[in-house]
C-alpha cells in the first residue's frame, strides 16, 4: 500500500479549539520555581519575578491556556497560603514532590499575572481531596467577585482592585488516586456538592471541569457521567505514554534501543482508542456533545535524568517526543468535536516539557518546535481527510507509518501536519488536494527531524534539533508529492488563489 492522502479542502468537520494546544504547570520540581518564577531580585532577567526568556518563547508559541497549581499538588493546595506579603506566606514541605520547601511565593496573584503576560486563559484546579466546599467557593469569590464581600475586600487589601476573569475551573484532580482515592459514585456526589458553590459572579461565566478517568477506567467515566453530567461543562482524561512500566522502570529519555523507540510510538497511538471509547460513553449521556473531554494531562513519562531528584520528574526531550507530540495533536485535532482542551505535562523542566532551563540558560525542546509549527491549527476548521498509510512493525506491535491532520483557517489557507514515524528511511507521499482544481496553489513547508532517534538539544548545543524549510515537494495540478525525511514532523501551508 502506498502512502497517500486525500484532502477534501471544501469539507470542514468542526473547529479545532485552540485550547487543544494548552499546557500544565504544577508546583513540582523546577517547573514553577526556576522555570517560570525566579523572583524580583534574581539576576535572571525577569518582569515582576517571572522569567522574560520563557514568557517570550511561550508567547511566540501562542500558548492558549495554562493549568495550575496541579496535578496532585492541587488537592493539597490551600490557596490562602499563597496570598498577601511574601515574607509572611506559609512555608511548607511539598510532600508529594521531592520533599522540598514550598515558600508559597508563587500564588494566585503571580499565576494570574503570568497568564496576563502570556495572554492566555487561566485554568485553575481546585482542591477537593483535602479542601472544603467553603475554601473552593471563597477562591472563586476572591478571584472573580466585583461587589462588596469578605473575599473581594481581601483581594483589594492584597493590591488587586478589579476581579480577574477566570473561565476554566477544575473541581479536583485525579480523585481516583492522589486526589483522595475515591470511588466514582462518591466523587460524583462530591462533585455535585462542590460545584454548586463555584459561582458565576457578574459576567464571569465559569466552565466547570469534573475529574475524569485514568487511562482506560471506563467505569469511572460511566459513573461520573451518569451521576453528574448535567452539572459539568467538561470532564478530564489523563494518559501518559510510558515506554516501560510505571513502577518497575519507565525507560530512559535518551540512549534507548530502537525497540523502545518504536514501542513508545505505538503506545502514543493508544490515545486514539481511549478518546474513541470514552467518547462513546459520553455520547450516551450527552449525545449533543455539550460536555467537553479535556485531556488535561498527557505526554511522555521516563525515568528521571541520572543524578536529579526523583521527585522532580526532570527528563530530556528528543525527536521521539516530537513525534509523539505530533501523533497526539493530530489525534486531538481529529476528535475536535469532543476534545475541547488538552494540556501537555508539563510546561518547563518536568516530564514532556517545551522548555528546559539551567540557571539563566533556556533551551527549546523538539516538543516546543512541534507546538510552534502546529499553532496554525488553532481555531481553524478541521478538514476531511482520508489516509492510506503503510504500517510499521507487525502483528500486535504494528502502527501506521504516518500521522496526519489538516485544517483551513479564516483566510482560507490550508495547513497539513504530517509525521513520518519511520526512523530508518524517508518516504514518498502523494496528496490529492480535492476542491482546488483551477486554483493557483502556493506551497510552503517546515520540517523537524534528527539524525539519531534520541536527537535532542542541550545547553551547549541548543539548536541541534530545530525546524528547517521543507522544499522536497512537487505539485502537478492538484497532486502534491512529498519526500518526507525519516522520523520527521512536517507542516505544509497551502495558499490557493
Ligand atoms: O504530572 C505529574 C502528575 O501526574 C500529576 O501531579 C498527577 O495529576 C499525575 O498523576
Amino acid at each position: 500500500m502506498a502512502n497517500r492522502l486525500t484532502v477534501n479542502t471544501d469539507i470542514t468537520k468542526g473547529t479545532i479549539n485552540r485550547n487543544i494546544y494548552g499546557h500544565f504547570s504544577e508546583h513540582l520540581g523546577r517547573c514553577i520555581y526556576e522555570g517560570l518564577w525566579v523572583g524580583e531580585d534574581s539576576p535572571i532577567p525577569n518582569t515582576n519575578g517571572i522569567r522574560n526568556d520563557v514568557v517570550a518563547a511561550l508567547k511566540e508559541m501562542k500558548i492558549p491556556v495554562l493549568r495550575w497549581p496541579g496535578g496532585c499538588f492541587a488537592d493539597e493546595y490551600h490557596w490562602k497560603d499563597g496570598i498577601g506579603p511574601k515574607e509572611t506566606r506559609k512555608r511548607m514541605i511539598n510532600t508529594h514532590w521531592g520533599g522540598v520547601v514550598e515558600n508559597n511565593h508563587f500564588g494566585t496573584h503571580e499565576f494570574m499575572m503570568l497568564c496576563a503576560m502570556l495572554e492566555c486563559e487561566p485554568y485553575i484546579n481546585g482542591n477537593v481531596g483535602s479542601g472544603t466546599v467553603q475554601e473552593m467557593s471563597e477562591w472563586v469569590e476572591y478571584l472573580t467577585f466585583e461587589g462588596v464581600s469578605p473575599m473581594a475586600e481581601l483581594r483589594k487589601e492584597n493590591g488587586r482592585e478589579e476581579p480577574w476573569k477566570v473561565k476554566y475551573f477544575g473541581v479536583g484532580n485525579e480523585n481516583w488516586g492522589c486526589g483522595g482515592n475515591m470511588r466514582p459514585e462518591y466523587y460524583a456526589d462530591l462533585y455535585r456538592q462542590f460545584q454548586t458553590y463555584v459561582r458565576n459572579y457578574g459576567d464571569n461565566k465559569i466552565h466547570k471541569v469534573a475529574c475524569g478517568p485514568n487511562v482506560d477506567d471506563y467505569n469511572w467515566m460511566e459513573a461520573v457521567m451518569k451521576n453528574a453530567h448535567q452539572f459539568m461543562d467538561s470532564i478530564t482524561l489523563h494518559y501518559y505514554t510510558i515506554p516501560g512500566d510505571f513502577w518497575t522502570g519507565k525507560g530512559a529519555a535518551t540512549g534507548f534501543p530502537d525497540a523502545e523507540f518504536t514501542g513508545t510510538l505505538k503506545k502514543a497511538f493508544y490515545m486514539e482508542e481511549l478518546i474513541t471509547k470514552h467518547t462513546a460513553i459520553m455520547d450516551q449521556y450527552d449525545p449533543e456533545k455539550r460536555v467537553g473531554l479535556l485531556v488535561d494531562e498527557w505526554g511522555t513519562w521516563y525515568d528521571v535524568e541520572p543524578g536529579t531528584n526523583p521527585g522532580f520528574l526532570y527528563q530530556q526531550n528528543t525527536i521521539r517526543d516530537a513525534l509523539i507530540a505530533g501523533i497526539s495533536l493530530n489525534i486531538f485535532n481529529q476528535h475536535c468535536d469532543r476534545v475541547q482542551m488538552a494540556n501537555i505535562a508539563q510546561l518547563v523542566n518536568v516530564l514532556q516539557s517545551v522548555i528546559l532551563t539551567e540557571g539563566e540558560k533556556m533551551i527549546l525542546t523538539p516538543t516546543y518546535h512541534v507546538f510552534n509549527m502546529f499553532k496554525v491549527h488553532q481555531d481553524a476548521q478541521l478538514l476531511d481527510i482520508h489516509l492510506s498509510s503503510e504500517e510499521l512493525g507487525s502483528g500486535k506491535e504494528a502502527y501506521p507509518q504516518l500521522s496526519v491532520s489538516a485544517s483551513k483557517n479564516d483566510a482560507g489557507q490550508i495547513h497539513i501536519s504530517i509525521c513520518n514515524l519511520d526512523h530508518l528511511t524517508g518516504t514518498n507521499m502523494e496528496l490529492d488536494l480535492r476542491g482546488l482544481m483551477g486554483s493557483q496553489v502556493t506551497v510552503k513547508g517546515t520540517t523537524l527531524t534528527s539524525d539519531t532517534t534520541d536527537g535532542h538539544n542541550t545547553f551547549d548545543n541548543p539548536d541541534r534539533v530545530a525546524p528547517s524549510e521543507f522544499t522536497s515537494f512537487s505539485l502537478e495540478d492538484t497532486m502534491l508529492t512529498l519526500e518526507l525525511p525519516a522520523m520527521s514532523v512536517t507542516v505544509l501551508e497551502l495558499t490557493a488563489e
